[in-house]
């Protein structure tokens, strides 16, 4: 069971003050983009020894309660084991930073800690799964912490295969319902296409949207800690009045009228300037993607990933060309959207 997650970016990203709970309120829209993470998950045979036992890299089991990571089932109380293991985007190390964070965000955790595992623990309770082994094998497209939610994208196409797998038949409802639990961004990959995120990000609405837009992303050396960029957002706003997130008519105006120039001259990300405190580098990078052609240069979310909207398709494969030539990126990769939402490329039994 092969299921394919899609990477977002987001055209408008309003944020509020800090909300009691630790959150901020936003208003965004949010875009699905065709930089994909394939989630494979196989069936093992239960008597096998459990692989996990060995893996340093496992929440700790000692930890004040080992049977819930941040309030969603770790799996330790029931009999399903999710082994996983990744390639492509997070997986090479050369494609990580200095080791500046600690924890390196950039290293996607093949433990329980692992997203794509807590979602399947999800779904085993919801689905009243008690006994099961799987081994997961995530396939990244999706740069990891880059602001392109990568791990929420896995959560969502994990909530999808495993749905199909133990037949939980979890309808639409259902799988967002899991989805919000695992993490503010995870409902979005589900949907695709373009839609308004408000309340913490996790409630959607689908946008009138025409036309293609074509996309190129310069990924950054290293990631971006989501907390880490809204604490910096906090200390910017200190002694600032910040009444509710900025409102995101001028993108839902631009995406009804299909022109790239028009969104792209319409694209807000309030986190910017923080992620631009904790990366100054990426100024620069805005600054060689306005120069070389975009209609609109943006920070993807928390970043450290900028986006650049295109004129076109062709425009775009020349940006791309010329901006890996500026050697201001670790990467160039190029996109359109909108792209669809998770779903399965390939059965248990290989349809
Ligand atoms: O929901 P998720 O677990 O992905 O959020 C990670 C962190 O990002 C939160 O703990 C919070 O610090 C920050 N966040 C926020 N406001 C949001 C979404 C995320 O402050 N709307």
């Amino acid at each position: 069971m092969t299921v394919r997650a899609p990477a977002k970016v987001n055209l408008h990203l309003g944020v509020g003050p800090l909300r009691p709970d630790g959150y901020h309120d936003v208003i965004t829209v949010l875009q699905a983009v065709s930089l994909f993470d394939d989630l494979t998950a196989t069936t093992l045979d239960p008597t096998t020894a459990d692989p996990t036992a060995a893996d340093p890299t496992a929440a700790d089991p000692t930890a004040a309660d080992p049977t819930t990571i941040d309030g969603v089932p770790s799996g330790d109380q029931d009999g399903v084991v999710v082994t996983v293991e990744v390639s492509g985007e997070g997986a090479d190390p050369t494609a990580r930073g200095p080791a500046t964070t600690t924890p390196d965000v950039s290293i996607v955790p093949t433990g329980r800690d692992n997203i794509a595992v807590r979602a399947a623990h999800l779904v085993a309770e919801a689905a009243g799964i008690t006994s099961e082994r799987v081994h997961l094998t995530l396939t990244k497209g999706i740069p990891v912490a880059a602001g392109m939610a990568g791990g929420s994208a896995d959560a969502a196409a994990a909530l999808v295969a495993f749905d199909a797998l133990w037949q939980a038949g979890l309808d639409r409802v259902a799988l967002a319902g899991l989805a919000a639990r695992l993490g503010s961004d995870v409902p979005f990959p589900l949907t695709g296409g373009t839609a308004l995120g408000t309340g913490r990000g996790e409630q959607l609405t689908d946008v009138l949207a025409t036309g293609e837009y074509h996309w190129v992303f310069a990924l950054a050396d290293g990631g971006l800690s989501t907390p880490a960029v809204y604490a910096e957002f906090d200390k910017l706003s200190e002694g600032r009045l910040r009444t509710g997130p900025t409102p995101a008519d001028d993108v839902l105006a631009a995406l009804r009228t299909g022109d790239p120039a028009q969104l792209g001259a319409a694209l807000v990300n309030d986190l910017q300037p923080a992620a631009l405190r904790l990366r100054p580098a990426l100024r620069r990078v805005l600054e060689t993607g306005r120069e070389l052609g975009a209609v609109g240069a943006i920070v993807s979310g928390s970043g450290p990933t900028c986006a650049f909207l295109a004129a076109g398709a062709t425009e775009s494969v020349e940006l791309a060309a010329s901006l890996a030539g500026m050697g201001v990126a670790r990467a160039v990769r190029r996109a359109s959207g909108p792209a669809a939402g998770a779903r399965v490329l390939e059965g248990p039994d290989g349809a």
